[in-house]
């Protein structure tokens, strides 16, 4: 038997919460073998504590062989400690007819106190992936904290969105979602976000000869990953909760399997043009469990550049909105 990894879950009470503890404890996340420490991590409040136990007892009562512990607080240094992986997920979600950058100021303090708590004790290993919104810019606030671990072990989450727009193309092409593959998501994770549909291929095909269509694809098809979020919120009333679990289960599990070829949002230094500094979608090959390198051989055209450039003015937008809370 392995021995069991430590996984922080901030907001664990939570709708996200609710859908991905039970995922993490079975095995979905880390493997069939490898046991789990679940140290779960709720706001400092009454009612969401009260919800957490009532999670944690759920938790007991499904006997998951692979769950080991489980720890459950408020206070973010005993909920980090040693903790080798970091799920950042408790933060406000958005309401009808706001945008994600909306949340920024309430959110972004938020990850200026996690990301130096998670500095100071998680385990040497730490790896951090962050999906309270916006995921990118409060990634980069927590990644700005740190001073022990390294800004590329803080991801942020564009996973749905390539889930999403796999499941959009299959739909158009009338393929299984297999056959639609390398679709990558550029950018932020907002409707400004680029689905790089030129290098995916359908069936082996490149997904521009399948779907012949390019009005679609760089109008509706972008439009409609891009802008999900807001037509779940309108039909459901609150925000993706179960999607945006599996989501991030994908997000770590292809990252801890070597060779996966995957979207997430790292620290650009540069590349595909985004400015060093934002932490910006784009392809990764898992390297060893854990690590990865980014893929910079996709060539983009110019309907891509001008894609890419705006998600990236969004990008550095936020940034300077959040001066104040970069160290
Ligand atoms: P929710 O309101 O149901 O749950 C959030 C939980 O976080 C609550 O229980 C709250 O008490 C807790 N929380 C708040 N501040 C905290 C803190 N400082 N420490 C620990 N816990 C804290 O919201 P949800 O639906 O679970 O969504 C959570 C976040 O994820 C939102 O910001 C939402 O917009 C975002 N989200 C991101 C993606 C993505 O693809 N990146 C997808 C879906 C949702
Ligand atoms: C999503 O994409 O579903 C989440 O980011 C929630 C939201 O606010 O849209």
């Amino acid at each position: 038997m392995k021995t069991p990894i430590r996984v922080a879950v901030t907001g664990a009470a939570g709708q996200i919460g609710y859908s991905l503890l039970f995922r993490i404890a079975s095995g979905a996340m880390f493997g069939p073998d490898q046991p789990v420490i679940l140290q779960l991590i709720e706001a400092p409040v009454e009612k969401a504590l009260k919800a957490l136990e009532g999670v944690a007892m759920e938790l007991d009562d499904c006997a998951f062989p692979l769950l080991k512990g489980i720890v459950q607080t408020a206070d973010p240094a005993v909920g980090f400690k040693d903790a080798n992986w970091c799920l950042l997920v408790g933060a406000k979600p958005r309401g009808p007819g706001m945008e994600r950058a909306d949340l920024l100021k309430d959110n972004g303090k938020i990850f200026i106190g996690q990301g130096q708590v998670i500095d100071a004790v998680a385990a040497a290993d730490a790896r951090i992936a962050v999906v309270g919104n916006p995921a990118n810019t409060n990634c980069m606030i927590a990644a700005s904290q740190a001073k022990r671990l390294p800004a590329d072990r803080f991801t942020a989450m564009v996973r749905l969105d390539q889930n999403r727009a796999q499941s959009q193309l299959a739909k158009k092409a009338g393929v299984d979602l297999t056959a639609v593959k390398d679709i990558f998501i550029y950018g932020n994770h907002s409707p400004s976000m680029f689905p790089a549909f030129a290098h995916a291929t359908i069936n082996g095909q490149p997904a521009t000869a399948v779907i012949t269509d390019s009005a679609w694809l760089q109008g509706p098809f972008c439009e409609t990953v891009g802008k999900r979020g807001a037509a779940i919120i309108a039909a459901r009333g609150s925000s993706s909760a179960a999607s945006a679990a599996n989501a991030l289960v994908d997000h770590v599990r292809s990252l801890v399997t070597p060779g996966a070829i995957h979207s997430i949002a790292v620290k650009s230094e540069g590349r595909y043009g985004f400015d060093a500094n934002v932490w910006a979608g784009m392809p990764v090959r898992t390297t060893t469990p854990g690590s990865y390198e980014v893929i910079t051989s996709y060539v983009m055209d110019d309907f891509a550049k001008s894609k890419i450039a705006a998600t990236n003015k969004e990008l550095a937008e936020e940034r300077a909105f959040v001066a104040d809370m970069i160290q």
